[in-house]
């Protein structure tokens, strides 16, 4: 079985992490769809770091549901298979989904980097071990942190910002051309797509591309979507709910 899974904010919902367009995604008021964006950065870098350390820190305490749960399982049963998540917690991988099978097309937000030249290093959580170089990178940040908490690049002077994709800007190119790579190869035999608005064409692009050759299309979600009406099957449930289920259907 060829397998590509689709997550978004909805997966994490239940680790209790807000979603960017639900209710409880607001942050002192603010729509987090003004926020995550490079205008909001401009004008305000303090309050977005802010935000930003407030959700790296809550991510840092969160556990990876029955949902990352059912995907990892996944993962290991499928003959080929390919995660792409639009969430920037690290949820997926402490469920156990390796690097490899999965693709943060939204970037990651313990990743912080130069908003001017390429230097950017990974903010470890000190209590999670990703390898021996953790704790080294995690003593050693390249960067100064102004008083109004802001870190600017050692190398260049520029404002260090988090490693996420903003509204507006482009998908990294090394991670849509390993999601066109493994989609050009073959058709998949099942397309999982959980907990997301699908606002983005991209999402239902690959979705249906890579479904298309008679491939079943689930949507796992409470709420229509725009990519409800092609798919096979559609799952009205809370993601940590059905995955597991669904799951234990599809490697039985
Ligand atoms: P959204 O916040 O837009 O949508 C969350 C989706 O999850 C909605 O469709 C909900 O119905 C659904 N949902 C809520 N609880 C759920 C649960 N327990 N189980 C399953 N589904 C549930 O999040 P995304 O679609 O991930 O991008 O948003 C996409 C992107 O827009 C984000 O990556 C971010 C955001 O702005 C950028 O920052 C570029
Ligand atoms: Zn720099």
């Amino acid at each position: 079985m060829r397998v590509l899974v689709i997550t978004g904010a909805g997966v994490s919902a239940e680790s209790g992490i807000p979603t960017f367009r639900g209710k409880d995604g607001y942050w002192r008021n603010l729509d987090p769809i003004k926020l995550a964006t490079p205008e909001a950065f401009a004008r305000d870098p303090e309050l977005v770091w802010q935000w930003y350390r407030d959700r790296r820190q809550r991510i840092r305490h969160a556990q990876p549901n029955a949902a990352h749960e059912a995907i990892a399982k996944l993962a290991q049963r499928a003959d080929e298979f390919l995660l792409v998540t639009q969430n920037v917690d690290d949820l997926h991988q402490r469920a156990g989904v390796a690097k490899v099978e999965m693709v943060q097309i939204h970037g990651d937000i313990f990743v912080t980097k130069c908003s001017r030249c390429d230097f950017n290093q990974h903010d470890y959580p000190p209590s999670q071990s990703y390898g021996a170089a953790s704790e080294r990178d995690h003593q050693q940040k390249r960067w100064q942190i102004q008083e109004n908490g802001v870190p600017r690049c050692a190398k260049c002077g520029a404002l260090m910002r988090p490693g996420v994709v903003w509204f507006g800007e482009p998908l990294p190119s090394h991670e849509t051309e390993r999601v066109e790579s493994y989609l050009q190869r073959d058709p998949c035999g099942v397309v999982i797509v959980a907990g997301t608005t699908a606002t983005f064409g991209y999402i239902i692009h690959w979705a249906l591309r890579a479904s298309h050759h008679g491939g079943e299309l689930i949507e796992v979600n409470p709420e229509e979507t725009p990519l409800s009406r092609f798919a096979t099957r559609l799952v009205r449930e809370p993601a940590a709910v059905a995955l597991p289920r669904i799951v234990d259907e599809l490697t039985s």
